[in-house]
């Protein structure tokens, strides 16, 4: 029987002439460019079951430990050599590109259907998650008076939408809290406070799937399950997405916002609007795509073709490894890392421990020290993480297929001499 080699694996959706990247760790550079090409390191050759060889992919400092990879994503070599096709492809014959422009945006929906379920039809095009959020609360049609429940622990790009949502239509916005102290959160406890505080007003419950200010997840399958049908969920998934093993249709939400260039690994200004079914929505943006469907709530105007194209390489690139993969190996460092740190005295972790109300996001409160000085002694101890941008502002670390086991001891070792 024939048995494929693993090491040459190659990333499917590549075209033909892959550029070569070089700058894996280990190269030299060389001014003479034959020798340059006889060192370059061919991005197809990676192994998906092997984690080093997948943290290979990425350009990421290998002196770092990258505990903020997920905030921006850190392109892969793949998908480097992917856009730089397209930008190849463009740059040649920018009018010729373009006609491939809808069978390409349709490839990246076949892709993104493969990844996250459902129907291509479900997938709209975005270039950020706040993109997405806003042609969300901005298509809805909600009349004076009628009510949006929501919480007082979402980002920014939600509170602000809905402050839009309510100038616009005259709808209220009403705003709760799903837990008190978020290390105690839990599923029955976030879903009764949610549920308790529907009323005969509520026309459209708005939730962030993982709260970037305290990494809790918001139980949204169990919520889903016990809302009334007419009451439209809507959801601010980027936390989530990729991070989570779950198809978008299963979570039971309406619509889910999302960037792919978060825990996606996906092109720098790409994201999805995933819509159960688009009716609701009336589009905010002119399409160049087309009256229907996703097309429809797809924003027009030109984009970097060449990110956007690109997205369905970072798809592929999740699928190869598998989504239940990335899941677990970000979940197994996630909860090495949360028992790790709860020993640690002058330390709070803010995150609960339980994997089912959190995920890859560990908020951490250092007691007399303000988050973003621990950033700056943290990278100076070799440890990259960053500071949440909310009124409180916690410490927080994301491990990923970026970083290792190994250099979550590191980061454990690392906040025991600040903390
Ligand atoms: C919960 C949440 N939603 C949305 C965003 C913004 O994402 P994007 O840059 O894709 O708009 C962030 C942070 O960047 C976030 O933490």
């Amino acid at each position: 029987m024939h048995t494929p080699t693993r090491r040459l694996f190659l990333g499917a959706g590549l075209a033909g002439g892959a550029t070569l990247v070089a700058g894996c760790s280990g190269d030299t550079p060389s001014s003479d460019p034959e020798a340059a090409a006889s060192t370059a390191v061919d991005p197809r050759e990676w192994d998906p079951q092997d984690w080093d060889s997948i943290r290979a992919q990425f350009l990421l400092d290998p002196e770092l430990a990258q505990f903020a990879a997920f905030v921006l994503s850190p392109h892969t070599r793949l998908l480097d050599a992917a856009i730089a096709d397209h930008r190849d492809r463009l740059g040649r014959d920018t009018e010729d590109a373009l006609l491939v422009r809808p069978a390409n945006e349709e490839a990246v929906r076949e892709a993104a259907a493969a990844f996250a379920g459902g129907d291509p039809s479900q997938y709209a095009l975005t270039d950020s998650t706040t993109m997405g959020l806003a042609i969300m609360f901005g298509g809805l049609s909600l009349r004076e008076g009628e009510e949006v429940l929501t919480t007082t622990h979402d980002f920014f790009s939600t509170r602000d939408s809905l402050r839009l949502l309510k100038l616009r239509t005259g709808a209220k916005v009403r705003r709760i809290d799903l837990y008190d102290d978020p290390a105690e959160a839990t599923v029955d406890d976030m879903t009764k406070r949610l549920l308790d505080a529907v009323t005969p007003k509520t026309r459209v419950v708005a939730l962030t799937w993982v709260h970037s200010s305290t990494g809790v997840r918001v139980p949204i399958q169990e919520i889903a399950a016990e809302l009334r049908d007419d009451i439209i969920l809507c959801v601010d998934g980027v936390h989530g997405f990729a991070a989570v093993d779950v198809d978008l249709p299963d979570l039971g939400c309406d619509f889910l916002a999302t960037g792919t260039h978060k825990w996606l690994f996906g092109p720098r200004g790409t994201g999805i609007l995933w819509g159960r079914d688009w009716e609701p929505l009336t589009e905010l943006i002119p399409t160049f795509s087309g009256p229907e469907g996703p097309a429809r709530l797809t924003p027009g105007g030109y984009h970097a073709f060449e990110h956007q194209w690109a997205t369905k390489d970072a798809f592929e690139f999740q699928q190869s490894i598998g989504r239940d993969r990335v899941v677990v190996r970000t979940v197994e460092q996630a909860s090495q890392l949360k028992d790790g740190l709860a020993g640690i005295d002058g330390l709070r972790v803010i995150t609960p421990s339980d994997p089912a109300v959190s995920a890859g996001i560990i908020c951490v409160d250092i007691q007399g020290m303000p988050a973003v000085d621990a950033v700056e002694e943290l990278r100076a101890r070799g440890v990259v993480t960053s500071a949440t941008p909310y009124q409180t502002s916690y410490l927080r670390l994301g491990p990923s297929i970026a970083t290792s086991p190994e250099q979550v001891d590191e980061a454990i070792a690392a906040v025991s001499e600040i903390a």
